[in-house]
């Protein structure tokens, strides 16, 4: 079944590589690889699952999930809102009233969500964010340098962003080391199988099912779950919901993460992305597959 809507969605073949990150336009376009991971650990694969790339924005329910560990649900959400946007993920804008990012699915929440792990100094911090995303992976994940490096070179929007809320009294900090954290959280190496199992350990209430590892204490887990449905899309949630109807994370380096409570978690990768940013491929296999399995939670 898996290989069936890898096939079909193969054929699509339209949609560009992100190139505003150099170092992404470097992605194999027709790469292609989805995971299913089931609840009793077992993962079903095909395609390119095993090909790595940087987790981009797929990172942030992850990172969001330990600030919730560090913070409990009031301490953050003082400071980030869990309101969808409709506007694009890197706009520079913040709820003027409450001088709070709208949501930590945007890179403004998630540079704050990435300012709020607990740590002395970068690494210590990207250290923890590291060993957190590599427990709902089941593996270690290691840094791409050059993702890192190369977003770095040509970050100035999320500096932008960063000093904005700065003024705004949104962000606290030195705006270089948080957005170091940010950069490197977003240049963590993963494949379509580790997003399978990253998501399935959210749906089976934060404990990982290959491993047995608690990567998240459960009462956070339906938060993390409640963002990532209604922003995980950028400004394609509203349809997304409609159409596959599942929690999920996009990221601009074409990966997908989504997670369907007490079932199962899938990942896919397809670097070609659509005008909004997310994976042409990605999406059309998710449709596919929430159509066949009668995934969707509505
Ligand atoms: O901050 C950026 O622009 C990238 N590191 C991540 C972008 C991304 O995947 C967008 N997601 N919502």
């Amino acid at each position: 079944m898996l290989s069936q809507v890898h096939e079909v969605c193969s054929q699509r073949t339209d949609g560009e590589v992100a190139t505003y990150i150099p170092q992404l336009a470097y992605a194999p376009p027709e790469a292609f690889g989805i995971g299913l991971a089931t609840l009793d650990g077992h993962v079903y694969e095909t395609g390119d699952s095993r090909l790595g790339f940087s987790i981009q924005s797929v990172s942030k329910p992850f990172v969001y999930a330990l600030a919730l560990a560090d913070h409990g649900l009031e301490g953050v959400l003082q400071r980030i809102g869990v309101e969808p946007t409709g506007d694009p993920f890197n706009s520079i804008t913040v709820d003027e009233e409450t001088a709070r990012p709208f949501n930590p699915m945007v890179n403004a929440g998630a540079i704050v969500a990435a300012s709020l792990v607990k740590g002395t100094g970068v690494e210590e911090k990207f250290e923890r964010i590291r060993n957190a995303l590599s427990a709902f992976a089941g593996r270690e994940l290691t840094l791409d340098e050059r993702v890192y490096n190369s977003e770095n070179e040509t970050g100035d929007r999320n500096r932008a962003i960063a000093y904005f809320m700065r003024t705004m009294g949104a962000l606290e900090g030195d705006v270089d080391e948080v957005l170091e954290v940010y950069f490197k959280q977003c240049s963590l190496l993963v494949t379509a199988r580790d997003l399978a199992v990253m998501s399935a350990t959210l749906s089976n209430g934060g404990r990982n099912p290959v491993t047995g590892e608690v990567a998240i204490e459960p009462e956070h887990v339906s938060r993390v779950l409640a963002v990532m449905s209604t922003c995980g899309m950028y400004d394609y949630a509203g349809e997304w919901m409609y159409r596959v109807g599942l929690p999920a994370k996009s990221g601009v380096s074409g990966g997908i993460a989504v997670a369907l409570s007490q079932r199962l978690g899938i990942g896919l990768y397809s670097p070609r992305l659509d005008r909004r940013g997310n994976s042409v491929r990605g999406i059309a296999a998710c449709e596919e597959l929430s159509q066949r399995l009668g995934l969707h939670v509505l």
